[in-house]
C-alpha cells in the first residue's frame, strides 16, 4: 500500500461498525478507535457520580467536571485489544450495558463534550493509518478521510444482533427494550443540533442486513486497497 490512509466508519447503532473496523485495523495493521466508547466513558462518569436522576442529566455539574476526565485507549496485552480507560481505570466492561446505553445519547448531544472528544480523536488520527468508527467521523472528525463507509441494516436485524450480544454477556434485557433503545438513539443521534448522524456525501453506503461478516469484510478490503493506491 502506498500510504497510511484514514478510514471513517459511521452509521446507525448496532450495524457492526466496530466489528468491521477492528477487522480492518488488524488486517492493515492500523490503529483502531471506537469513538462510541468515548461518549460512553463520559456517560459512565456521570452515572457513577450521580449526575443522572433517572435519565435526566445535571448538565452544569457535568460540564464543570469535564476538564478532569482523562480518556484514552491502551492495548490490553492479554488479548491484544485496544481498551478504553477513564482516569487510568480500564472501563471496557462497564460501558455497554443498558444503564449506559439509555443515557449516552443525552451526553452525546452536548457540544462541549463533543468538542473535547473530537479534539482527542483528531490528535489520535493526525498521522493517518487509522480506522475510526462513530457517527460523525466522515463528516466532522476527518472530513478528508480517504475512505468513508456508512453502515446500516434493518432495525429488527440490528436489535436482534445487539440482543444476542447482551444475552451472551448475561445481561437481563428483553428484545423490546433493546429495540426501543436502538430506535430512540438513532432518532436522537440523527436529529441533534450538533454533528448529527448523517451519511457524508462521499461515503459508501453498506446495508449489511443480508451480508455475512466475511462478505462484508472482503468487499471493504477491496475498496481500501483501491483508495490507498490513489495519489
Ligand atoms: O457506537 P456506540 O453505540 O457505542 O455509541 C454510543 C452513542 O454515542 C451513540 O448512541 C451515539 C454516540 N456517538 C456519537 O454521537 N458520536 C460518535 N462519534 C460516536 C458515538
Amino acid at each position: 500500500m502506498k500510504k497510511n490512509i484514514t478510514v471513517a466508519v459511521d452509521g446507525h447503532s448496532s450495524t457492526g461498525k466496530s466489528t468491521l473496523a477492528k477487522q480492518l485495523a488488524k488486517q492493515l495493521n492500523f490503529i483502531y478507535v471506537d469513538t462510541g466508547a468515548m461518549y460512553r466513558a463520559v456517560t459512565l462518569h456521570a452515572y457513577q457520580n450521580n449526575l443522572f436522576s433517572g435519565t435526566k442529566l445535571d448538565q452544569s455539574q457535568l460540564l464543570e467536571q469535564l476538564h478532569q476526565l482523562k480518556i484514552n485507549f491502551q492495548v490490553n496485552a492479554s488479548n491484544g485489544q485496544s481498551e478504553i480507560h477513564l482516569n487510568n481505570v480500564n472501563i471496557e466492561d462497564q460501558i455497554r450495558n443498558m444503564e449506559i446505553s439509555e443515557r449516552v445519547s443525552v451526553i452525546a448531544q452536548l457540544p462541549e463534550v463533543r468538542e473535547k472528544l473530537v479534539e482527542i480523536q483528531q490528535e489520535m488520527g493526525k498521522s493517518g493509518g487509522i480506522v475510526m468508527d462513530g457517527r460523525d467521523i466522515g463528516t466532522v472528525v476527518f472530513p478528508n478521510a480517504e475512505l468513508k463507509i456508512f453502515m446500516t441494516a434493518s432495525p429488527k436485524i440490528r436489535a436482534q444482533r445487539r440482543f444476542d450480544e447482551l444475552k451472551t454477556k448475561g445481561e437481563k434485557v428483553s428484545f423490546e427494550q433493546v429495540y426501543t433503545n436502538l430506535m430512540q438513539r438513532d432518532e436522537i443521534d440523527s436529529n441533534r443540533k450538533h454533528s448529527p448522524l448523517k451519511q457524508a456525501d462521499d461515503a459508501i453506503l453498506i446495508d449489511n442486513s443480508n451480508l455475512s461478516l466475511k462478505e462484508q469484510f472482503e468487499m471493504i478490503k477491496a475498496l481500501i486497497f483501491c483508495r490507498s493506491e490513489r495519489d
